[in-house]
């Protein structure tokens, strides 16, 4: 459903991607880790077309995107929930929900299950979404980028500077959302055990570039630990 070939990615004029190969299948659970800096948001970034994309290919559904706009990519059905959550603190929790809603051109509403998946948003609808905790924020995040009903959900990080029990409720929902199996999710992270029990297949990131890849159960986890703590 997501294929991407060839990418390279740019900052002005210094190159961060390098022939990023990389595929998404319907359904599955994709993991893309590697330690910081070596350019998991870029790529995001480049899905979304928030980045110079000049060469490569990005495919979804079938539909080449690598010319369309960033609103029109989100409105095919590319949810993206970006690192440090991004939500509106001055607006309250449903009116950040709604905001998810734009893609669908503000129609649709906010179905029950997304409070079936997040049971703490439910009795904080009319809390300022800055009064949230950041556990509750990136809950929220995601929760804005469910409403439109995704074909993918892209995560960045979700698990970064959250607390374990929150950790958990995130890791539940992505269960969730994989056992209803009508959505791929794209889930960056460097918190390694997380992706490992999440993910049907992984990517391993160094400096750009793709070194490594597997499904799940094929793939050496040891050699991925050793890399990710160098
Ligand atoms: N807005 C930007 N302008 C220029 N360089 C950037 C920008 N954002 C990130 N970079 C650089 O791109 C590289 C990859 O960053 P990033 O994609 O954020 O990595 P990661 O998400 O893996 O930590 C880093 O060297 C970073 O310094
Ligand atoms: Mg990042």
């Amino acid at each position: 459903m997501l294929k991407i070939k060839d990418l390279d990615a740019y900052y002005g004029e210094s190159i961060i991607l390098r022939k990023i190969c990389f595929d998404v299948k319907p359904g599955q659970v994709v993991g893309l880790v590697g330690r910081n800096g070596v350019g998991k948001t870029t790529f995001l970034k480049s899905i979304m077309g928030l980045v110079a994309t000049p060469y490569g290919e990005i495919s979804f559904n079938d539909k080449n995107i690598i010319k369309e706009i960033s609103y029109k990519r989100a409105k095919m059905g590319i949810g993206y929930v970006p690192q440090g959550r991004e939500i509106f603190p001055q607006l309250t929790v449903y009116e950040n929900l709604i905001l998810g809603l734009e893609v669908c051109d503000g129609k649709g509403q906010i179905d029950d299950e997304i409070f079936t998946l997040f049971p703490v948003l439910k009795d904080m609808l009319s809390r300022k979404g800055g009064d949230l905790s950041g556990g509750q924020q990136q809950q929220l995040a995601i929760a804005r980028a469910l409403v439109s009903k995704p074909h993918i959900l892209i995560l960045d990080e979700p698990t970064e500077g959250i607390q374990p029990s929150i950790i958990k409720d995130i890791g539940r929902v992505i269960k969730m959302l994989k056992e209803k199996g009508n959505m791929s999710i794209l889930l960056v992270e460097q918190y390694l055990d997380f992706v490992l029990d999440l993910a049907d297949y992984i990517y391993i990131m160094e400096k750009g570039e793709i070194v490594e890849k597997g499904a799940i159960d094929e793939i050496d986890k040891d050699n991925i630990k050793k890399k990710m703590a160098i």
